[in-house]
């Protein structure tokens, strides 16, 4: 089981030609409205390719709230100790996407805020017996804390995606085992350019792997040694939640394959993510995983895929 403790937004996506500069007004061509939010994206990414998924967090008592568990429900994720909070209403995105697919993001809390030390406690049992944990940072960094301390040593994978990018001193960073930061975030939580010698530094501090997203580039495992996993080149429309179907596909794939195999894996769930609009709805289950990944293993000749 894969248990994700994290966050659920309401994404508001306004499709523009550019993202405005400071100060500027542009005209937007729609507004929609996506279910969202990096943990719900990460469960509901690990759901459509099969695994058995439980979500951990909370909504407001709200339409926005009652509609993003009803999706979490209807991709077969148990939401049963979500928790429904009368105040501060459920976490909201803005996001503007360029037609090159480029986004940017600003996020309101909301409830997600509210996802405190009190109710870790009270669903530590049911995080700590999974196989897989994903989290990310859009909760209180004191509850990834609190969780962290008090997880057992070897189980579950712990999957910490540190975004968005903040200061990490805090945590416990022997009790991750795999971080997973794109190249910006890297760099910030590091303070170092370079990829090796940035990765290096987390590992340094207790981390046991980090695997750094690069896009259009796949990834790059850092362990003993440093290895580039390509990916899969697509059209691209929509980056949003491209990095969340990265991870929720390497939480699932992780108790699977060895680790490049999963991260290949991964870096496929995130290719075909951007090539659809919003978050949830880009999110794509493993029969379509598992196609383009034959896919590009015919063209190269190669029976799994390898350059
Ligand atoms: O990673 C994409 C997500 O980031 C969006 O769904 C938005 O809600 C923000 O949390």
């Amino acid at each position: 089981m894969i248990a994700v403790l994290g966050s659920a937004n309401m994404d508001l996506v306004t499709e523009v030609a550019r993202i405005p500069r400071p100060g500027e007004t542009v005209a937007g061509h729609s507004l929609r409205y996506y279910p969202g939010g990096k943990g719900a994206n990460q469960a509901v990414a690990a759901a459509r390719l099969g695994a058995a998924v439980a979500f951990f967090g909370k909504v407001g008592r709200d339409p926005f709230g009652d509609r993003l568990i009803e999706g979490l429900r209807s991709d077969g994720i148990d939401v049963s100790a979500v928790a429904h909070v009368e105040e501060p209403p459920t976490g909201t995105a803005s996001i503007w996407v360029e037609r090159s697919g480029e986004n940017a993001i600003a996020c309101v809390p909301g409830a997600n805020g509210a996802v405190d030390v009190a109710y870790a406690a009270r669903v530590f049992d049911r995080i700590a017996a999974a196989d897989v944990l994903l989290l990310q940072l859009e909760i209180p960094l004191a509850t990834i804390a609190f969780v962290l301390e008090r997880l057992p040593r070897e189980r579950p994978i712990v999957i910490l995606d540190p975004a968005p990018a903040q200061d990490l001193s805090g945590l416990p960073l022997d009790r991750v085992d795999i971080l997973t930061p794109n190249q910006t975030e890297l760099s910030l939580l590091t303070g170092i350019d370079g990829l090796e010698p940035a990765a290096r530094r987390l590992l340094s501090l207790g981390v046991r792997g980090v695997v750094c997203k690069a896009g259009d580039q796949g990834a790059y495992w850092i362990g003993e040694i440093t290895t580039h996993v390509p990916t899969i080149a697509v059209r691209v429309v929509d980056s949003t939640a491209a990095g969340d179907a990265f991870n929720g596909a390497l939480g699932c794939a992780v108790t699977e394959r060895p680790i490049l195999e999963a991260i290949r894996f991964a870096n496929a769930a995130g290719a075909l993510a951007a090539t659809r609009h919003g978050a949830q709805p880009s999110l794509p289950r493993r029969a379509d995983v598992d196609r383009l990944l034959a896919s590009a293993a015919e063209s190269t000749g190669s029976p799994r895929g390898e350059d």
